[in-house]
């Protein structure tokens, strides 16, 4: 995929913000710190359009990305993390579920979780929640280049079990490191938009 162009539209915290234009929404989910924008910049080719940070909670308002004036990434705060406040978290959790539920443009959402790892019970309360409402996942593994190769398969597995997958929903193993699973995330994104 050859991304020409990406723009920030907005940060935005209030369905008002939401930009217009009727183009196609992919969102992004997953735990606080387990690198939702350093996907977002690595499948762009964009060092730094989405902040990243060692610190979890960099993330606080719904970013819109717009791609190739095509569709449009939504870079979203992180759930789960302790030390997020609890003003922080009564805010977020009411803002990402407005969106996710009310949004007519949103096609998917890339659940991410850490390959490293079983998902968490946030994120299987997260890959649930998503089901209920019927919005179609594409699930990524992340930070693949922490793991062996030898161990990829076992780690995909894990995901699959603990989420409980449908067949029909696609996993990635994914490293915004090394790049490793981009063209097929690629793929599966360009089948929603
Ligand atoms: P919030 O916005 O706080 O919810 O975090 P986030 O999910 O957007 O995570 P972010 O992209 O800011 O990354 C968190 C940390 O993980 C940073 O230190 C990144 O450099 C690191 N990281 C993200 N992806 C990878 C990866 O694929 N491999 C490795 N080794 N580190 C990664
Ligand atoms: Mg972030």
């Amino acid at each position: 995929m050859k991304v020409h162009s990406v723009e920030l539209l907005i940060s935005a915290v209030h369905p008002k913000q939401y930009p217009s234009g009727g183009r196609p929404e992919i969102a992004l989910a997953g735990r606080s710190n387990v690198g939702k924008s350093s996907l977002i910049n690595k499948i762009l080719n964009r060092k730094s359009i989405a902040r990243i940070s060692q610190k979890p909670g960099k993330t606080q308002t719904l970013n819109f990305y717009k791609v190739n004036d095509s569709f449009i990434f939504v870079d979203v705060p992180g759930y789960g993390y302790a030390k997020v406040s609890k003003k922080q978290k009564e805010t977020w959790g009411p803002m990402i579920e407005t969106y996710m539920t009310k949004r007519p443009y949103l096609k998917a959402v890339i659940l991410i979780v850490d390959a490293r790892r079983p998902p968490t019970n946030d994120d299987q309360m997260m890959y649930d929640w998503l089901k209920h409402f019927g919005i179609p996942v594409i699930v990524a593994a992340t930070k693949a280049d922490k793991i062996k190769k030898s161990q990829y398969s076992k780690a995909l597995q894990a995901v699959k079990t603990t989420l409980d997958m449908e067949e029909s929903d696609r996993l990635i193993l994914f490293s915004a490191q090394s790049g490793t699973g981009k063209d097929d995330l690629w793929k599966a994104i360009l089948s929603y938009v």
